[in-house]
């Protein structure tokens, strides 16, 4: 069984459709509100967990009704939540999420308790390093802990996932520890100044990241797929059309299998591929962790 390690947030998501999104000053009357376990470390950890994979969630959350949320939704994934603490003075992290009619999303994110996860936190998780296969960390935390995890990681010995999301600066010492590293075309944008928009422009930026140390790049271009740049080579894996009504969280759905199937030892343009698929099949489908794929959904897709 493979074993994957995520370090990040938890956040519970408060969602709504919107038939557009209110400009500055505008209010809207929107769908019917939706809530539900999410975070990018949270929804990676659930996505990777679906897929079979045996998985433990290090972050923090508050000593608040959410907080218990965030415990009982891992354990009904099976999720091990030995390494998640909780902040007496910080609330669990809120995500404010609109949702239009095309199925592309809004967010703003109120870290709470998992800005505030520290170095000796994810120090404290060190068993957890020496079972895991690979490492799984955003940038949704405080950088304190993504640096603890990316250090303790190499420590280990074990290959890192680098998720620059959401955006925040990363010293090139930290780039060039990770194996891989995963930004979307906004993240690849402010990463290196590059504008995104296909394959020629996201050779481009792969390439500029792969100078800063990477290992191995993989930027996402949502229904376009992946482009992936290793050994001085890219190509674009493209990706599975499906019909979406909720494209919040895909990034995640794809992190999380990405993680399972390296894990499992697959070629990393196999791993996209069947990331690309688990994307695809949670885009389908409303909400964040809920929508995130099952092992054999992906099978039969
Ligand atoms: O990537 C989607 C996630 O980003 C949401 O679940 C929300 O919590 C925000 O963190
Ligand atoms: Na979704």
């Amino acid at each position: 069984m493979a074993d994957v390690l995520v370090v990040g947030s938890y956040i519970a998501d408060l969602m709504s459709r919107t038939p557009h999104m209110p400009k500055a000053g505008e209010t809207v009357l929107g769908g019917p509100f939706q809530m539900g376990p999410g975070g990018k470390g949270g929804n990676q950890a659930v996505a990777a967990a679906r897929l079979g994979a045996h998985v433990t969630m290090v972050t923090k959350v508050g000593e608040d009704p959410f907080g218990e949320e965030a415990f009982r939704n891992f354990s009904r994934e099976g999720i091990n939540t030995n390494w998640i603490t909780r902040d007496p003075d910080e609330a669990t992290g809120a995500a404010l999420i609109a949702v239009d009619d095309e199925g592309e999303n809004m967010i703003i994110v109120a870290p709470g308790a998992c800005g505030k996860l520290t170095a000796a936190d994810v120090a404290a998780a060190d068993e957890a390093f020496t079972g895991a296969d690979v490492v799984l960390v955003q940038l949704e935390t405080a950088m304190e802990a993504v640096e603890a995890a990316v250090n303790l990681a190499e420590r280990h010995g074990k290959p890192l996932i680098l998720n620059p999301a959401p955006f925040q600066e990363v010293r090139d010492d930290l780039l060039a520890k990770a194996a891989y590293i995963t930004p979307n075309e906004t993240e690849a944008r402010l990463l290196t100044g590059i504008d995104v928009q296909d394959e020629t422009t996201a050779h481009l930026a792969a390439r500029k990241l792969a100078e800063r140390g990477v290992g191995t790049v993989i930027i996402t271009l949502g229904r376009q797929g992946c482009y992936v740049f290793t050994d001085g080579e890219g190509t674009l894996v493209p990706g599975v059309k499906v019909n979406a009504v909720d494209t919040t969280g895909a990034g995640d759905a794809f992190n999380g299998a990405l993680a399972v199937f390296l894990a499992e030892g697959d070629e990393v343009h196999d791993a996209c591929r069947k990331a690309n698929r688990a994307a695809a099949l949670s885009v389908t489908r409303p909400g964040t962790s809920p929508a995130m794929a099952y092992r054999e959904e992906l099978d039969s897709l």
